[in-house]
């Protein structure tokens, strides 16, 4: 383990955005776990741990030690005709994890496919995309207490769960590092294609789904053919999260804007039915798709992403997105809430 000073993190964020940490270090084992908990800057900083950097926005220097975790590894721990116990160390790149899975024809992660960053970030955020969430797969999450150096194996409600959501970005946020995850993958067919995007895809391009494969490749090609390669240019996914809202806001919005796409969501934190509101269509709406300002701008595929152009600052991007909150709030009186971390 090399501690670093004032490391330059532009090739570690998937907005490509330079900023320095006042410290580095990088961890490659878990056996390293209590030498980084001892070391005097780590004790003595704010910490941030950074995997594929794909959902952080540097919005300035990090005066803090940033520890980049590469800890690798996936192991089989239970296999039956039925299904498979997986665990995967955090510093894995999730979309490889998906791979692993899918070649062995299991079920269960193949809609997450082509989703950016660590196997350590997805439970942090729950990571969702059509139509599967990380929850529906995950039994349990191993993690280290900052402060205790304690490991500790959350199940899956421990983690409490919710849209884009869990416990390590409410009330533990910051406590723990996640070591590794364990996931159930079903050996039996379990094809998961109610998303009307991906069964129109598999439709115009007559793909009949045999097996996890055929589901994973087609999620991929839709997010190659929507969403920019960060190495091409900068992004980081979804810039905000969707919006939730109760049937009488629906209503109002139906009687000024008669065409707003809604989508009737069963939410298990939230009481009663909540309808989904997609951020994209509303910043679309406030004329922001495809626009450019300067270095940053907005994705002319999709709305909820924000782009790096090349040389923006993170300040320029985090001032985009103000601008845009604004708009949203003054259109349409709805608060749209980001989905990457701001540093
Ligand atoms: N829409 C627009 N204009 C846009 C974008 C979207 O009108 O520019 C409307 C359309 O009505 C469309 C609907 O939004 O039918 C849904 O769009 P899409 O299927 O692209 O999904 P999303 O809700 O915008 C979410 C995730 C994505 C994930 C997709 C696919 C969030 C914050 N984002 O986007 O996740 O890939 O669903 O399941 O929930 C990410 O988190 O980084 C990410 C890319």
């Amino acid at each position: 383990m090399i501690l670093k000073k004032d490391y330059d993190l532009t090739s570690l964020n998937t907005f490509g955005i330079s900023a320095n940490a006042k410290f580095f270090v990088e961890i490659n084992q878990e056996i390293d776990i209590p030498e980084l908990f001892q070391l005097k800057e780590f004790k003595d900083n704010k910490k941030l741990f950074l995997g594929g950097g794909s959902n952080v926005l540097f919005t300035e220097d990090y005066d803090g030690i940033v520890i980049l975790n590469k800890i690798k590894g996936i192991e089989i721990l239970k296999e039956n005709d039925l299904y498979v116990l997986l665990k995967s160390k955090s510093g894995e790149m999730w979309h490889d994890l998906v791979l692993f899975v899918v070649d062995r024809g299991w079920w269960g992660i193949e809609n997450l496919a082509y989703i950016p960053g660590t196997v350590g970030a997805a439970p942090m955020q729950n990571i969702g995309a059509y139509g599967a969430e990380l929850k529906n797969t995950l039994e349990n999450v191993e993690a280290y207490d900052i402060e205790s150096g304690d490991k500790r194996i959350f199940t899956r409600e421990e983690c409490e769960f919710g849209y884009r959501d869990s416990i390590f970005k409410n009330k533990l946020k910051d406590k723990y590092f996640i070591t590794s995850i364990t996931l159930k993958l079903s050996k039996v067919e379990n094809k998961n294609l109610s998303y009307k995007v991906l069964q129109n895809y598999l439709e115009e391009n007559k793909i009949s789904v045999e097996n996890p494969r055929d589901v994973s490749d087609a999620v991929t090609g839709i997010r190659k053919n929507k969403l920019s390669d960060p190495k091409v240019i900068g992004n980081a996914g979804s810039f905000f999260k969707n919006i939730f809202v109760e049937q009488e806001k629906l209503k109002k919005l139906q009687a000024v804007w008669s065409d707003i796409p809604f989508f009737k969501e069963d939410l298990p934190t939230q009481a009663g039915e909540v309808i989904k509101i997609p951020s994209g269509w509303l910043i679309e709406q406030c004329g922001f798709k495809g626009k450019r300002f300067g270095n940053v701008g907005v994705h002319d595929k999709q709305a909820l992403v924000l782009v790096n152009h090349g040389g923006a600052t993170g300040k320029e991007i985090k001032d985009l997105a103000i601008q845009i909150i604004d708009a949203v709030r003054e259109k349409f009186d709805l608060i749209l809430v980001p989905e990457v971390n701001l540093i």
